[in-house]
């Protein structure tokens, strides 16, 4: 009903409204704010084994293999553990090489979906590890893996996941940030610096949300679009396809998200002057190249909407529309590079009269195969 959205429209609007706070729920209890030390106390027992891990292997489905993928390039980067990421569906199927020595962990919102639950059963027989991160508590997944982490989001409604997305970020930034520690794989300072950042963040994403406005103004300008590119680099690559994944599901705009670098091996070949190719370019160390794939992109009439650092001028005066960033470590910009593009398909699909909160053929967790 129309209380439980609280005065949205829907549902789907009112959870990425609610994103301040439920990041600020997943860090509760989590981070010692008088020396920023990361508490996981469900994960105390299984560390040592996490710690000796001769690989950790992320597996998920849909959004939460979207998160995976931050999760990778988080934890590599950060703990110098190597990580792999795998989709349940595949990873079930394909008799994958795995033994005591690895650690699985399980990422799902609702944990109940059945390939990522069958993925963790199979993982179970094969002696390795199994962790969980889960949105849903006592939820089968949180009750067949061996420890975890929950999320803490709150219940999501709308088929499109957005809260528990950047619930599972977060979680996963400081599970790494967190072996990071243990290993002493970076410099205190550093450390520090990140999750002062992290800390940081749900106030920085209010911030982002007072321009819904300017969102929604962009909206109505590629509304018609047929076909819709989007394009990251390093933790933004993951933010891309998340981005293009929430505006096909509910906009049913056909969208693709790559790896900005990978743009000359195929999808340049669909760039003209009616298509919409949303740049994720805030100022980090790929800057110069995502600026160069844009120049790409301008010079065959792509229109471009890029994902800005407050007060970028120079990407300003270069592409077609921005959507601007409060400036932040890079670890942290996942977490707010995403919510503009959530809005922005949100607005796109309701000037379309599209059904946000029940896209056609979806549903919420997949419980079957
Ligand atoms: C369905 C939902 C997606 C979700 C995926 C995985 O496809 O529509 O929003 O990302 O399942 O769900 P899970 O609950 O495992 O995260």
């Amino acid at each position: 009903g129309a209380l439980e959205k609280n005065g949205y429209d829907h549902f789907m609007l009112k959870e990425i409204f609610e994103q301040p706070e439920t990041i600020e729920a997943s860090f509760r209890g989590r981070i010692n704010t008088k020396n920023n030390e990361i508490i996981l106390g469900r994960l105390t027992d299984v560390m040592p084994r996490i710690l000796e891990a001769q690989r950790i292997v992320l597996i998920a489905c849909g959004t939460s293999w979207h998160a995976a993928l931050i999760g990778e390039y988080l934890i590599e980067e950060l703990a110098r553990i190597p990580v792999e990421v795998e989709y349940a569906s595949e990873f079930r199927y394909r008799n994958p090489v795995l033994s005591s020595n690895d650690v699985v962990l399980a990422i799902s919102q609702s944990g109940e979906t059945a390939d990522t639950l069958s993925a963790v059963r199979m993982a179970k027989e094969h002696q390795a590890m199994v962790l969980g991160i889960c949105n849903v508590v006592g939820s089968s997944m949180s009750r067949e893996t061996d420890a975890g982490i929950y999320t803490h989001a709150g219940s999501e409604i709308g088929v499109a996941s957005t809260k528990a997305f950047t619930a599972q970020v977060t979680v996963l930034t400081l599970l790494a940030l967190r072996l990071a520690r243990l290993k002493q794989t970076i410099p205190e300072e550093r450390f520090h610096a990140i999750v002062t950042d992290l800390l940081a963040a749900p106030e920085k994403i209010r911030t982002i949300l007072q321009s819904s406005n300017h969102i929604q103004y962009i909206a109505n300008k590629y509304r018609d679009a047929v076909n819709a590119l989007y394009l990251g680099r390093g933790y933004l690559f993951p933010v891309a396809l998340e981005g293009a994944l929430k505006l096909k599901e509910i906009s049913y705009i056909h969208a693709e998200g790559y790896a900005a670098g990978e743009m000359k091996h195929g999808p340049i070949a669909l760039i003209d002057n009616n298509i919409p190719v949303v740049v994720v370019a805030p100022k980090d160390r790929y800057y110069e190249k995502v600026v160069s794939n844009i120049q790409e992109v301008k010079a065959r009439k792509g229109n471009v909407i890029a994902v800005v650092s407050m007060g970028d001028n120079r990407l300003k005066g270069m592409v077609n529309d921005v959507l601007e960033i409060p400036e932040s470590d890079p670890i942290v910009t996942p977490l707010l590079t995403v919510i503009p593009l959530q809005l922005f398909a949100y607005y796109i699909a309701v000037l379309r009269g599209c059904d946000v909160d029940q896209p056609r053929n979806l549903a919420k967790s997949v419980t079957v195969e």
